[in-house]
């Protein structure tokens, strides 16, 4: 059975298959609704379904608690319709421009960044680019139906080989193969380009990004890609980690604290031992960011990391620092525990 869907307050309208998800249905007919995991867990597709029904399918109480699904909040992509919808949710424009395929790609290089992340790059096949925004993610197609995301660390146009930095999840499903038997030249499938956290180009507000842990990927591609547009916003990144060697590419961060005049790079760690000599910023990298900038009203936020950080940082900035909430984007790991869970 097909159903209408009406985004408000664009008017656009859409159909959509009893057992198929809004978001799923969206972004077939080029609607951009926002979205992160497509799977319940982070939160990014949430709105509202002003008249009709939805059900939802599995998905995290943090994330639409029962309370607020029964005051009409709903994850587009978690609801599937029961008659004609209308909701109301932000449109990401645009989103249509570069299609979502599903690829081979060789792995041509690994590397290890630290003890615990590993760098891997993939060659598209021959006269094949992958077109995308910087920020975005692919997710890799694995046996038995399971899918793992990671973001593209690299800005788009050094688009010869994608790189992306994996962190090792003892016992995952994926990093586990990453760091044992996974080898140059072996094939994986991925689809992408997915997602809707991406630089607004389009903005002139300062920006800020933050990241924790491998959370530096998409960040790290998002300024590649500021610097290639040589956009002049200024820039800081906060990028946190337990110990200084969680941060696996700060002299790179330094290099472009010392070459670009309006970036700044502020590195903060939380757990440092006596051994790590650590004489940086300590502590939480969201709270680092409250104390140098209280008033964020004017600023764009960019996040990626841990759920813990994305969800403080976006709840801080918005009630103790003013920052509009449209203008937090983020993109939340959804860790091999999220995926049990969701
Ligand atoms: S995209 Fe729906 S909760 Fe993440």
């Amino acid at each position: 059975m097909t159903f209408q869907v009406t985004v408000e307050p664009s008017g656009r309208q859409f159909p959509c298959e009893a057992d198929e998800t809004i978001l799923a249905a969206a972004l077939r007919a080029g609607v951009g609704l926002p979205y992160g995991c497509k799977n319940g867990a982070c939160g990014s597709c949430k709105g509202k379904c002003i008249s009709g029904q939805v059900v939802h399918g599995t998905h995290q109480e943090k994330t639409l608690s029962a309370a607020e699904e029964v005051a009409g909040g709903a994850l587009f992509c978690c609801a599937t319709p029961q008659s004609d919808v209308v909701i109301e949710a932000r449109e990401v424009q645009g989103l249509d421009d570069y299609p979502i395929r599903k690829m081979p790609s060789r792995v041509a290089k690994l590397e290890k960044l630290s003890d615990d992340v590993m760098l891997v790059a993939l060659q598209l096949p021959a006269n094949e680019r992958l077109q995308y925004r910087a920020g975005q993610y692919i997710e890799f197609l694995l046996r038995d139906n399971k899918r793992r995301s990671y973001s593209m660390a690299n800005a788009p146009h050094l688009d010869e080989q994608i790189t992306l930095h994996v962190r090792h999840m003892p016992g995952g499903l994926f990093t586990d193969q990453v760091f044992s038997t996974l080898k140059e030249r072996d094939i994986l499938r991925f689809e992408g380009p997915l997602g809707t956290f991406f630089l607004r180009e389009e903005s002139d507000k300062p920006i800020v990004l933050l990241a924790s842990g491998t959370g530096f990927a998409p960040i790290k591609a998002i300024i590649e890609q500021a610097i290639h547009i040589d956009s002049n916003r200024p820039m800081t990144l906060y990028w946190g980690g337990r110990r200084p060697a969680d941060l696996y590419m700060h002299a790179l961060c330094e290099e472009w604290a010392s070459k670009l005049p309006h970036f700044k790079y502020v590195p903060v760690v939380s757990n440092a031992t006596a051994e790590d000599q650590w004489q940086g910023r300590d502590g939480f990298v969201h709270q680092a960011v409250i104390k140098d900038l209280p008033d964020l009203s004017g600023y764009q936020v960019y996040a990626c990391g841990a759920p813990i950080v994305v969800d403080s940082a976006k709840r801080d900035f918005v009630e103790k620092c003013r920052l509009p909430e449209d203008e937090f984007y983020a993109d939340s790991f959804t860790t091999e525990a999220d995926l049990a869970k969701a």
